[in-house]
């Protein structure tokens, strides 16, 4: 495993999150102020070439596995060429100005059309264009997929996201015994124009047709909001083979965190507890984020994603470019360092290694503070006392 890869805590980074994208179509309260972001000029942001060249050269040194993120990755216009293209070695369905000049009928060169030793293609979306777009994702080599979702009941759904109209649904969801799932898995909500929690709830179970298996459903739970909810998505585990992970609310740039409105693990999994005194811990597997439980029986499963009460820095493999090019080492690091600008400086493999590896060298032992209030040592402190409650 490269050595640039390896930092000098030994960790080897073999997981690569790039985001393609900073644009959104939805506004998640926990994530992005209303009004949006302020957008990166077009002209800064990697292209498709870029990303390609990176994603290679990554691959080369040892990542195994790329998740496409955001934003939102899907509303990228290029996604599915990345993902063929960089991934697959399949053919892109435009020609893509890969060489120095390029002509429509250019083919992207040869080492660009797969890329051995990369096993895993994943992304996280919010499913919105989700069920559309499903089975070009499918084809063009997509492993798996992630899906954002943080409330079973529509207009919840549409005051999380932010976005008007995306609660609306018929009448006839609102019958039935169990609304929140009839509302989710039934197929007879199909027909009439379907507000954006539909869309979602339509590519769920489009990717559980399709063959995904399992699906990753995120949730991240907030006090007063939606940890009302916590037993109907477990529900949704019954008979699907979901994977719904619940996760600590955490504190980002502007998004109004605090400490009161964070659930913690303990009291979620005490709360799961009462409805099914049988939960069974599932092993966990090398470097996860979730914390993987299981209700026996149910063909789904359930987990929970601590960055806030337990951090799991100690096995972290991760590694993010964000769209603009920027290598972050942590998730709560705000060091960053540009890659868009050495490759555009004509840097070769061996110099964009030399900047890459400093940057994995540099990385610390754990996060330290939040990207808010970066010096602070250990916001952890503040709450680890709940780190050792009996289970
Ligand atoms: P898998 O590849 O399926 O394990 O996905 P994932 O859980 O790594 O990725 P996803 O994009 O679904 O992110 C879900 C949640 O994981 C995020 O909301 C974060 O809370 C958490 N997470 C992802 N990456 C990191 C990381 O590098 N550090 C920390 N602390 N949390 C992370
Ligand atoms: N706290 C926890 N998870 C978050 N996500 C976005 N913002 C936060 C936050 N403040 C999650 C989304 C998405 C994943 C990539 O990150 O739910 O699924
Ligand atoms: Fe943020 Fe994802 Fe919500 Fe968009 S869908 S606002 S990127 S969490």
């Amino acid at each position: 495993f490269s050595a640039f890869l390896t930092d000098g805590f030994g960790r080897k980074h073999s997981y690569l999150r790039m985001s393609l994208t900073e644009k959104c179509n939805l506004r998640c309260q926990y994530c992005m102020p209303e009004e949006g972001v302020k957008l990166t000029p077009r002209g800064q942001l990697l292209s498709t070439s870029e990303v390609l060249t990176l994603a290679r050269l990554f691959v080369r040194e040892g990542v195994d596995k790329i998740r496409l993120t955001g934003g939102e990755p899907l509303i990228r216009p290029d996604v599915l060429d990345i993902i063929r293209l960089e991934f697959r070695g399949q053919k892109p369905s435009v020609s893509l100005h890969l060489c120095a000049s390029p002509s429509p009928s250019c083919p992207p060169p040869a080492e660009l059309r797969k890329l051995e030793g990369l096993k895993t293609i994943a992304a996280t979306t919010n499913g919105m264009n989700l069920a559309k777009l499903l089975p070009q994702l499918r084809e063009a080599g997509l492993d798996l997929i992630n899906i954002s979702l943080d409330s079973l009941v529509p207009a919840k759904f549409e005051f999380i996201v932010r976005r008007k109209g995306t609660g609306n649904r018929t009448q006839e969801l609102l019958a039935g015994p169990c609304k929140f799932q009839r509302a989710a898995l039934s197929p007879d909500r199909q027909g009439g124009a379907l507000g954006g929690f539909h869309k979602v709830m339509e590519g769920i179970d489009k990717a559980v047709e399709i063959g995904y298996n399992p699906v990753k459903i995120n949730c991240v739970v907030m006090r007063g909001l939606n940890e009302d909810e916590l037993l109907d998505f477990v529900a949704l585990t019954e008979t699907r083979p979901l994977d719904v992970r619940f996760i600590e609310y955490m504190p980002f740039d502007g998004n109004k965190w605090n400490f009161k409105k964070m659930v913690s693990y303990q009291e979620m999994l005490d709360r799961i507890r009462q409805q099914w005194p049988d939960l069974q811990m599932l092993e966990a597997a090398h470097a996860d984020t979730a914390k993987a439980f299981k209700v026996p029986g149910f063909k789904g499963q359930l987990g929970f994603i601590t960055s806030m009460s337990e951090h799991f820095c100690g096995s972290c493999n991760r590694l993010r470019i964000t769209a603009d090019g920027n290598l972050k080492v942590c998730l709560f690091g705000n060091s960053e360092v540009s890659l868009r600008d050495v490759l555009r400086s004509g840097a070769s493999d061996e110099e964009l290694l030399q900047v890459i590896g400093a940057a994995v060298g540099r990385k610390k032992k754990q996060h330290a503070g939040t990207p808010q209030d970066p010096l602070r040592p250990l916001r952890m402190f503040s709450i680890s006392q709940m780190k050792n409650r009996p289970m």
